[in-house]
């Protein structure tokens, strides 16, 4: 142990290897103070060149590297196990803006760089960069790569991945992978970019990208609506595409519990709307023309729907500020749920016509076996994307819950395995999931995703515990 920590303070410097129980403490728990783990060391190279000598020191010494980002994850992908042999690798000080190519509309940044950084440098250089997520302040471009990140863009912009053209990544042997080009066609064999996207630090750690950037919107226009469920807010973002095209940017579903428990817990959070609804949406559209005409387009597509009783209510933003308060309140879920107690999270996907049956048959399987539970259902509806949590009964104690949530997730991912859905649409697996990988994956393509890790990661050093289930490695 003694010469590994030697080792890697020689190649990065005494200041960048932290053994400390003080140092580590904030590495070593995850966002939802879920999960609590220990480490050798939490280590903080300051370069791709760094990474691949700390990632060639630790192969040596066979140490398991867990590498972390912005530590936000919602899976516990980036806490380390409690048996405290691996190695925390923190990409916080690969933090370099390293290009901007505004005739080919790209940005270059280390993979350390916090994504409101990113946003910032884009709209610094007349661009746009969309990824948006409530955790944007604090979680990195790694870690949105290796989660395959979603958020309240992917309905305009796409996931992660989409926005991603070249990356460069260190493998587990400590070889550099230079992939960063700028290239939006390139079919020279095996997409090896998108294998690395979404593989929750498995399969290499990610020290650098290439992304695109897209014209920067000069309007916005946004409204917060009442609808009676998830099947009127389907119908509503039916009529609202129809009528805006790809104006459309974000259709973010909270139902009317999950606005309670927001207003509850978030001091300002102010409901837009006369009464407290059954549900709402928060609309968005975004374009290059003028602010006035983009709300008159919007204005008219909700007319519609207010005058055939889809919309009892609807508030339109009028300037920037009360934008803000609208998204103020979807923001808040996340915390709100925090305050609120230890939620059964579900982040699930599912073709978009199946949602309101899958809302309807979830309430009603968990309301059998744990009466007076509390669904709060939000999300990104039109990427058929719910966050379908699962609160203790007013008054239940939380041991009682969590003896019962087991029973629950199997329920609700039951209902989404019955749609050909997934029971991780944006977050990833982590090791909140893992165990789940085996019931929901088919045996041939968990045998494939073992053999390419097995490929790639031999010795199993990166991220152990994580995505792939230990026991069905080949
Ligand atoms: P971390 O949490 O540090 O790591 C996440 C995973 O990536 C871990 O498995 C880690 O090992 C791995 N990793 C990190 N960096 C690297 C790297 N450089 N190379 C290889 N592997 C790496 N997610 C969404 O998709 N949509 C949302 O709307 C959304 N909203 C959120 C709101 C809140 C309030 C919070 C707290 C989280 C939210 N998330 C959301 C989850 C989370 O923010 C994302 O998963 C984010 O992409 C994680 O980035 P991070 O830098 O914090 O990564
Ligand atoms: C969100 O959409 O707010 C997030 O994905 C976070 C969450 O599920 O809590
Ligand atoms: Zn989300």
């Amino acid at each position: 142990m003694a010469d590994l920590i030697a080792e890697l303070a020689g190649a990065l410097g005494e200041a960048n290897v932290l053994v400390s129980e003080q140092d580590q403490a904030p590495f070593l728990t995850d966002w939802l103070g879920k999960y609590r783990g220990a480490a050798r060391a939490v280590i903080r190279p300051g370069s791709a060149d760094d990474v691949a000598a700390a990632m060639r020191i630790c192969a040596r010494h066979g140490a398991p590297v867990v590498p972390q980002g912005g530590n936000t994850s919602m899976s516990g992908g980036a806490t380390p196990d409690s048996s405290g042999t691996a190695i925390v690798l923190s990409l916080a000080r690969l933090n370099r803006i390293r290009d901007i190519d505004t005739v080919s509309n790209t940005i270059t940044v280390d993979a350390g760089v916090v994504l409101a950084k990113v946003q910032q440098a884009a709209q610094a250089a007349g661009h746009f960069f969309p990824l948006s997520l409530g955790a944007e302040g604090s979680c990195t471009i790694g870690g949105n790569l290796a989660a395959n990140a979603g958020g309240v863009a992917v309905l305009r912009y796409g996931t992660m991945r989409e926005l991603t053209l070249g990356l460069e990544v260190v493998l587990a042997d400590g070889r550099i992978w230079d992939g960063l080009t700028a290239l939006r066609k390139d079919n020279t064999g095996y997409a090896l970019r998108d294998l690395f996207i979404g593989s929750e630090g498995t399969l290499g750690i990610i020290t650098g990208a290439v992304l695109k950037l897209f014209a920067r919107p000069h309007a916005r226009a946004s409204a917060f609506v009442a609808v009676e469920n998830t099947a009127a807010a389907l119908s509503l973002l039916a009529a609202v595409r129809d009528r805006c095209g790809d104006r459309l940017t974000a259709f973010e579903f909270m139902t009317g519990e999950c606005l309670s428990l927001i207003l509850r817990h978030i001091g300002d959070a102010r409901l837009p709307l006369s009464a407290m609804p059954q549900a709402a949406v928060l609309i968005e559209l975004s374009d290059q023309d003028d602010e006035p005409a983009l709300r008159e387009r919007l204005e008219a597509a909700l007319a519609e729907s207010i005058e055939s009783g889809l919309v009892p209510d609807a508030a339109i933003a009028q300037d920037g500020t009360q934008a803000k308060a609208f998204w103020r309140i979807r923001e808040g879920v996340s915390e709100a749920l925090v305050r609120e107690g230890k939620a059964a999270k579900h982040d699930v996907s599912m073709p978009v016509s199946a949602m309101a049956d899958f809302v309807a048959a979830a309430d009603i399987a968990v309301r059998t076996v744990a009466p007076g539970v509390r669904p709060i259902v939000f999300g990104h509806l039109g990427d058929g994307n719910l966050h379908y949590n699962l609160l203790p009964a007013e008054g239940q104690a939380p041991e009682a819950f969590a003896a019962l949530a087991p029973e629950l997730t199997r329920i609700v991912h039951d209902e989404i395995g019955r749609r050909r859905g997934s029971i991780s649409a944006e977050h990833g697996i982590g090791q909140l999931r893992v165990s789940e990988m085996p019931l929901r994956k088919a045996p041939l393509e968990l045998e494939l995703m073992h053999q390419l890790k097995h490929l790639l990661d031999p010795a199993g050093l990166l991220n152990p515990g994580k995505l792939l289930p230990a026991a069905t490695r080949n």
